[in-house]
């Protein structure tokens, strides 16, 4: 009997993208297949069967993709922290490193409440640069995070140890 495939099977990996020695880890495959793409989605809310969330904040890009999934899934709302000067709005900015290069975020001022409780989303976790940018934003706001949730986890580029040298609960699908 064939082997069903797990979500690891539906990435493929881009050698030397965006620069040379990064090895791209491309979830577009993922998201095209539907069996896969459920099955992520499917995956990563299992962690949190049962807990309260109010808001699932995705980051840019493909945090949009899983979070709006996953906020629809829970019957929440959904927030993007996007790359600086895109949100239309009144923002609160923070910069961090990236595995290749540096960035500023943003999160609109409004999107959360004091005391809401927020789940993030990212497809990768490397460095963590992103995602603790992306956690500093929310506390800022007030948010109570109540954990980060992945498709990919780098662990030897140090992205658990950092969110979790935080405080935060950090669950990812493979390495
Ligand atoms: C990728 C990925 C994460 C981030 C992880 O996004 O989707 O957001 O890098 O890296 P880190 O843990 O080292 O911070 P990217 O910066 O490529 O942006 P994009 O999704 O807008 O293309
Ligand atoms: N973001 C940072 N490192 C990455 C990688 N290796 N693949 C995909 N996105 C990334």
């Amino acid at each position: 009997m064939p082997k069903t495939p797990a979500v690891r099977d539906y990435i493929r990996t881009i050698v030397d993208f965006p620069h040379e020695g990064i090895m791209f880890r491309d979830v577009t495959t993922l998201f095209a297949d539907a069996r896969g793409f459920r099955m992520a989605i499917d995956q990563m809310l299992h962690p949190y069967a049962g807990m309260e969330i109010d808001k699932v904040v995705g980051l840019e890009a493909r945090g949009f993709i899983l979070g709006g999934a996953i906020a629809h899934q829970l019957s929440v709302g959904f927030v993007p922290i996007r790359k600086k000067g895109k949100l239309p709005a009144r923002t609160i900015s923070q910069d961090y490193k990236l595995e290749y290069g540096e960035a500023i975020v943003e999160i609109h001022e409004d999107a959360i409440a004091p005391g809401e409780r927020v789940l993030l989303v990212d497809d990768l976790l490397a460095t963590g640069g992103t995602a603790a940018a992306g956690l500093k934003l929310i506390e800022r706001l007030g948010g109570e995070i109540v954990s980060c949730a992945f498709i990919i986890d780098l662990p030897d580029l140090g992205g658990r140890k950092l969110l979790e040298g935080m405080g935060m609960d950090v669950h990812a699908l493979c390495a």
